[in-house]
């Protein structure tokens, strides 16, 4: 959809680009090698207005569509997809829902201070024996008089390090499953709230990923986000953007391995002559440019469903399948392609073969995907 794009949203495009080849890319080896979190970037990025991507502007974003975030973090997560989903959980999984759901007085309090990066949000759903079953979570709620009390231990926190604000879902009952679950505001000095440990990945490594234990949090009644017990639902509404935004990094990630491929293939010379004159490697090229540009299609529509307030969680589920196992067979053939040299840290094809694979299993798995898309064909 290239070919539908606005000059404006062609504009926002390259600025994103420009900054991504200029700013991001030059640090992404050394971020990840170091596993070092990208808050380095985050006073050009919000003065660029991308750490408020969606936020309206009368709380201090930039008002843009889910179809314009799109076109931005893709060329974010093509420079690094650690500094993608760093930028992409703030935007879609936190400021999104408060956009959505939070009231007026919320929205002043938090927005306009996410938008200039003072506040960086953490979504936290998982739990450490509850992942693919959300609606199973057990970290408990208790309403006493004028406010909540959480308890219990949420996982695989992306931004959990850096994040000063926390969407957290928690139950009053496991009992009532999705019924029982409730969203609340958590901010990052709340007694009682302890990041803990932080994951050793093998892939987004510059991404922090920690563990938050809450212990008898006290939670202001008016940091409740929508309504009592429909926590689930802002979970499920959230995710469905969310989904949009891993569809985004997995062809963000795919784009990267594609122009590095290319270019390889130009240069490397084998048996007398450039590697790119081989049928071989020109059908791996062909082969990966055909899906990502069907992966990106797919994604650009699910934005736009979304922008237009229509019914799009399969379409998002659908691009996000698509598109991480995409990603993951275009930095397999990357990897080939480059030979001995794909298989080390001195080119980048290595960091995006072990980026890529979490496009398949966060915000939902493949086969979570699979059970949303089937749901919608068969109900
Ligand atoms: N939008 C709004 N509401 C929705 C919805 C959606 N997309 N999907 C479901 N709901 C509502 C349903 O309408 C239903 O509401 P009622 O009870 O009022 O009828 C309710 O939610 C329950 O829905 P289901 O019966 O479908 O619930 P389920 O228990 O069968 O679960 C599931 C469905 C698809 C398996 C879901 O649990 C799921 O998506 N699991 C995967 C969780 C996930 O993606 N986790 C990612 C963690 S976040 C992360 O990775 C972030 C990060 O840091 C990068």
């Amino acid at each position: 959809m290239d070919f539908a794009l606005t000059e404006e949203q062609r504009l926002i495009q390259q600025t994103a680009r420009q900054f991504a080849d200029e700013v991001i890319a030059p640090r992404a080896r050394e971020l990840d090698a170091t596993a070092t979190a990208p808050t380095e970037f985050f006073p050009q990025l919000a003065e660029l207005g991308f750490m408020g991507i969606i936020i309206p502007e009368a709380y201090g974003g930039s008002g843009l569509s889910n179809l314009e975030q799109v076109l931005i973090m893709e060329e974010l997560h093509r420079a690094c997809a650690s500094t993608g989903v760093t930028v992409s959980v703030h935007n879609s999984l936190v400021a999104g829902p408060i956009v959505k759901f939070g009231t007026e007085e919320q929205k002043r309090r938090y927005l306009p201070r996410m938008a200039r990066a003072e506040l960086i949000g953490a979504y936290c759903l998982s739990e450490p024996d509850y992942g693919s079953d959300a609606a199973g979570l057990r970290c408990q709620a208790r309403f006493e008089g004028d406010h909540w009390v959480l308890d219990g231990t949420k996982a695989w926190i992306t931004n959990g390090e850096i994040a000063d604000l926390f969407i957290v879902f928690a139950t009053e009952d496991p009992a009532r499953r999705t019924r029982g679950i409730s969203a609340f505001l958590v901010e990052r000095d709340s007694p009682g709230l302890e990041v803990a440990k932080k994951e050793d990945k093998l892939g987004i490594r510059a991404s922090c990923t920690n563990m938050v234990h809450l212990e008898n949090v006290r939670v202001p009644a008016d940091n409740l986000l929508g309504e009592r017990g429909r926590g689930f639902t802002i979970a499920m509404d959230t995710l469905d953007g969310g989904r949009i935004g891993i569809a985004t990094q997995a062809v963000g990630i795919a784009q990267a391995c594609l122009d590095r491929s290319v270019k390889y293939a130009r240069e490397r010379k084998q048996f007398g002559t450039e590697i790119a004159n081989f049928q071989a490697i020109q059908w791996k090229l062909a082969d990966m440019a055909t899906e990502i540009e069907a992966a990106r299609l797919l994604t650009y529509q699910a934005a736009v469903l979304r922008d237009e307030g229509k019914p799009m969680g399969a379409k998002a589920s659908m691009a996000k399948l698509f598109a991480s196992e995409t990603a993951n067979r275009a930095a397999r053939e990357a990897v080939q392609i480059h030979g001995g040299w794909g298989y080390v840290a001195e080119f980048d094809v290595e960091r995006h073969y072990r980026d890529a694979k979490i496009t398949e299993i966060y915000e939902g798995t493949s086969e979570i995907q699979r059970i949303v898309i089937s749901r919608a064909l068969l109900r």
